[in-house]
């Protein structure tokens, strides 16, 4: 893989792309796909001790309830604004009673790829439903959306290819093209006038531009007519990550092109995840009848994995229900998004500009960052702080995600914690 782009830009603001990134002649390499340099077991401990040193150790909590807008972590209970389950389905009774259902139907495990044999009467209706929810021709459901992101850019853009990616995408759509062996451009994020330059003088036979839809960490909007017109004059594919838009925008959750009512075209390859608003789990990709079987038939994370427990596509099924009905909750978020935006005015840290549930609060200081999430958890509130290489250095953030659970109190909860924290010394 060449690289064009990187070498353009500010180095402080593309660590997600190009941390690794070394001499012009060297091959591009993503941070996250690829460690760079390569560790020997003797310094991983040193390794270790130094992403300590920064603020950048990361460590799980073990989680001991149902997702909701209160978890319980360590015995207690934490108001939490982390989750990716905007519309409050992931333990919604519906949901869990297709998976009972399903269970005695079809038992647990689907036993094989879909190829062979762990394509089930669920998954098949799962997709022609999807395919119709999103209007396009065809769907192919996928066990998670870091493997269809993984299995789309290959399938279509080889090594003579140029996938243009912008500077925020999603660490799966830079793995992707990383995998394709196609030239990688990556443009300043949402910047247009770049992209149609860069696309203008690109001479490779088969192009790609890839975006997140909805940025999952700024919670910003990518212009998708705009993507499009440029697409169809410049003859790209244009593969669009919905993974946070899928049932949160448009008027029956049917995602970014129903929020900017796209008219139908073939080069339009969608991506949805169902693990976020959707509450389960798994992916799925949707296109052109002649896309979705030529991923259907190479596709190597499609067809060399086993496919995902018929039961999570009984669920989706459900969920599906409740997305398109239930225009309330997307409502709900919509107000705790003008509540919140309303009431952190004045603090000494800035939402970035977000109409979306995910809102950003911007901290800077990765060790600032990681003490206001500490000081929101002793008063009961769990946000978490976003990072590098998450995010671009001097970045960091405490990334508040809304959900339809969320009640006014909860989010006047948080936004009263915020007011103490912002009298508190934060730079002991
Ligand atoms: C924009 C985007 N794309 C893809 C993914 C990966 O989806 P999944 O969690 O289903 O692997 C994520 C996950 O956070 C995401 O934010």
């Amino acid at each position: 893989m060449k690289h064009h782009s990187f070498d353009q830009l500010e180095p402080d603001i593309s660590v997600r792309l190009s941390e690794s990134v070394q001499s012009q002649s060297s091959p591009v390499k993503t941070n996250l796909a690829v460690p760079s340099p390569s560790t020997t077991a003797l310094d991983l401990d040193q390794r270790l001790l130094d992403l300590k040193q920064q603020g950048l150790r990361r460590r799980r909590r073990v989680v001991e309830s149902p997702q909701g807008p209160r978890l319980i972590t360590n015995g207690r209970e934490l108001l939490s604004f982390c989750s990716n389950d905007y519309l409050g389905l992931a333990n919604h009774p519906a949901l869990i009673s297709a998976v009972r259902n399903s269970l005695e139907q079809y038992g647990v495990g689907s036993g094989a790829s879909a190829m062979i044999s762990g394509h089930t009467a669920a998954h098949a209706a799962l997709e022609t439903r999807l395919a119709g929810f999103v209007g396009l021709e065809r769907a192919l459901h996928f066990s998670t959306g870091y493997m269809a992101n993984m299995a789309i850019i290959p399938a279509l853009v080889g090594k003579d290819g140029t996938v243009f990616c912008d500077r925020l995408n999603h660490a799966c759509i830079v793995d992707g093209a990383w995998l394709s062996g196609a030239e990688l451009e990556v443009y300043p994020h949402l910047d247009m006038v770049t992209l149609e330059k860069r696309l203008a003088r690109c001479t490779s036979p088969n192009k790609m531009v890839a975006t997140d839809t909805v940025f999952s960490m700024d919670g910003d909007i990518a212009p998708i007519p705009k993507l499009l017109e440029l697409c169809e004059r410049y003859n790209a594919w244009l593969m669009l990550d919905d993974a946070h838009g899928f049932g949160v925008l448009g008027d029956r959750g049917q995602g970014s092109l129903a929020h900017f009512n796209v008219p139908y075209s073939s080069r339009i390859v969608y991506m949805g995840t169902l693990g976020k608003a959707a509450g389960v789990s798994g992916a799925f990709v949707a296109g052109a009848e002649n896309v979705i079987e030529w991923l259907l038939q190479t596709a190597k994370p499609y067809v060399f994995s086993t496919s995902c427990p018929p039961m999570l596509a009984a669920a989706v099924m459900a969920s599906l229900e409740i997305i398109g009905r239930e225009k309330w909750r997307r409502e709900r978020i919509r107000e705790l998004i003008l509540q919140l935006r309303e009431g952190v005015t004045g603090l000494p840290w800035q939402l970035l500009h977000s109409d979306t549930a995910i809102q950003p609060l911007i901290v800077g200081d990765n060790h600032i960052a990681v003490r206001m999430m500490q000081m929101l958890e002793v008063r009961g509130i769990w946000v978490p702080a976003i990072r590098p290489p998450t995010v671009p250095k001097g970045t960091a953030r405490l990334r508040i995600s809304l959900s339809a659970s969320h009640t006014s109190n909860d989010v006047a909860q948080l936004i009263d914690a915020l007011r103490v924290i912002a009298r508190m010394d934060l730079d002991e």
